[in-house]
C-alpha cells in the first residue's frame, strides 16, 4: 500500500543509491519544499549532507531562527549559515522597479550560494573528504509538469528559486520530491517529524519582503513591515485561520503617506495593505473573507504598535486581475 511511510522509505533508498559515498549540499529557503527535501536526503545519507541558508535580510520576523534553530534541532542537519543582509541591502539601495529587485536578489543569491558551496568543498577537502557532487532541489511534481520536463530535466521555474540556477551548474541534481504534490510533501514533512510551523507554512516568495515594500527597500522600511506582518500573522494564527488562508501578504506602501490622528496629534504616516487570499495553486486566487473582528484586531494592533503606520487597508481584488503579491 502507498503510505507516507512507504514514500519516505522508497525515496530514502533511492537517494542513498544515487549518492553513494559522495557529498551533497542543499539550499534551505525557510519554505516547506526545501525543508522536506533536505530532511529526506539527510535521512538517506546523514553527515554527507550540508545545508546552506542564505539570510538575505528580507525574511519575516522569526523565520531565520526557524531555520537556524528549530530545523537544526528537529533534524540534526549540518547547517552552513551565510549572513548576507548587508550585501543584499547595498545592492538593492534605491531600486524601485519590482523586476529589477528580483534580478538583483536572484543574482546575489546565486553568488552567495556558490561561494558557500566552494567554502564547504574547501573545508571538506582538508579533511580528505570527497568534494560536493550533488545539489538537492525541492522540485515538486507540478513544477516538473510546468517546465515540460520528463526524466532528467533540470529546468527550474525561476519564480520558485529566487533567480533560478545558472546553466553551467557544477552539480548533479537530486530531486526527492519530484513525484509529489504539495499536500503530500507536507505529509512527508510530518512523517519526518519536522516542526509544524515549518510544515504548514504558507508559501512565501524567494525575494521575500523586498517585493512587499512598494518603493525602495531599506532597513527602516523592512523593520516597519516586519512588525506589521508579525502582528497580522499572529492574529490570523490566534483566530485558527492560518491553514484556511493560502497566503497573507502584508504590504508597505512606503512612498505613500496619508494624514491621520493618533494620540494627541496629527500624523502623516504610511499605509499597510492586508492581502489575505484563498487559492488552490496560486494561478488564480480570491480575496479571503476574513471575519471582521479578526481584521479589526489586526488593524488596531498595527496602528497602535507600529508608530510609522496610521492606516490599514484591505485588498479586495481577486487574481486575475490582481496578482497575489503587489509587485
Ligand atoms: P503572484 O503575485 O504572481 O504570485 O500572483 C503567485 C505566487 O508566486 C509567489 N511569487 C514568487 N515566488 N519568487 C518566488 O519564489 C518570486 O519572485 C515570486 N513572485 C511571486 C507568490 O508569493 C505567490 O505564491
Amino acid at each position: 500500500t502507498w503510505t507516507m511511510a512507504n514514500v519516505v522509505d522508497e525515496t530514502v533508498a533511492a537517494v542513498r543509491q544515487q549518492v553513494g559515498g559522495k557529498r551533497v549540499i542543499c539550499g534551505l529557503s525557510g519554505g516547506v519544499d526545501s525543508a522536506v527535501a533536505a530532511a529526506l536526503v539527510q535521512k538517506a545519507v546523514g553527515a554527507q549532507l550540508t545545508c546552506v541558508y542564505v539570510d538575505h535580510g528580507l525574511m519575516r520576523q522569526g523565520e531565520s531562527e526557524q531555520v537556524e534553530r528549530d530545523y537544526v534541532a528537529a533534524t540534526g542537519v549540518d547547517l552552513h549559515v551565510v549572513e548576507a543582509a548587508d550585501r543584499f541591502l547595498t545592492q538593492l539601495k534605491g531600486v524601485e522597479d519590482p523586476e529589477e529587485k528580483r534580478k538583483i536578489i536572484g543574482r546575489e543569491f546565486i553568488r552567495v550560494f556558490e561561494a558557500a558551496a566552494r567554502d564547504i568543498v574547501a573545508a571538506a577537502g582538508e579533511d580528505g573528504v570527497e568534494p560536493v557532487e550533488f545539489l538537492v532541489q525541492g522540485t515538486l511534481y507540478p513544477d516538473v509538469v510546468e517546465s515540460g520536463g520528463g526524466e532528467g530535466t533540470a529546468n527550474i521555474k525561476s519564480h520558485h528559486n529566487v533567480g533560478g540556477l545558472p546553466d553551467d551548474l557544477q552539480f548533479t541534481l537530486i530531486e526527492p520530491l519530484r513525484t509529489l504534490f504539495k499536500d503530500e510533501v507536507r505529509a512527508v514533512g510530518e512523517e519526518l517529524g519536522l516542526p509544524p510551523e515549518m510544515v504548514w507554512r504558507q508559501p512565501f516568495p524567494g525575494p521575500g519582503l523586498a517585493i512587499r515594500i512598494v518603493g525602495a527597500v531599506d532597513a527602516d522600511r523592512l523593520a516597519i513591515l516586519r512588525r506589521a506582518d508579525a502582528i497580522a500573522r499572529a492574529e490570523l494564527t490566534a483566530a485558527g485561520l492560518d491553514r484556511d488562508v493560502w497566503q497573507f501578504p502584508v504590504v508597505l506602501l512606503a512612498d505613500v503617506r496619508s494624514v491621520g490622528v493618533q494620540g494627541d496629534g496629527r500624523t502623516y504616516g504610511h499605509p499597510i495593505v492586508l492581502r489575505p487570499v484563498s487559492s488552490e495553486d496560486a494561478m488564480t486566487a480570491d480575496w479571503s473573507r476574513l471575519p471582521y473582528d479578526v481584521i479589526e484586531r489586526i488593524s488596531t494592533r498595527i496602528t497602535n504598535e507600529v508608530r510609522e503606520v496610521n492606516r490599514v487597508v484591505l485588498d479586495v481584488t481577486s487574481k486575475p486581475p490582481g496578482t497575489i503579491e503587489w509587485e
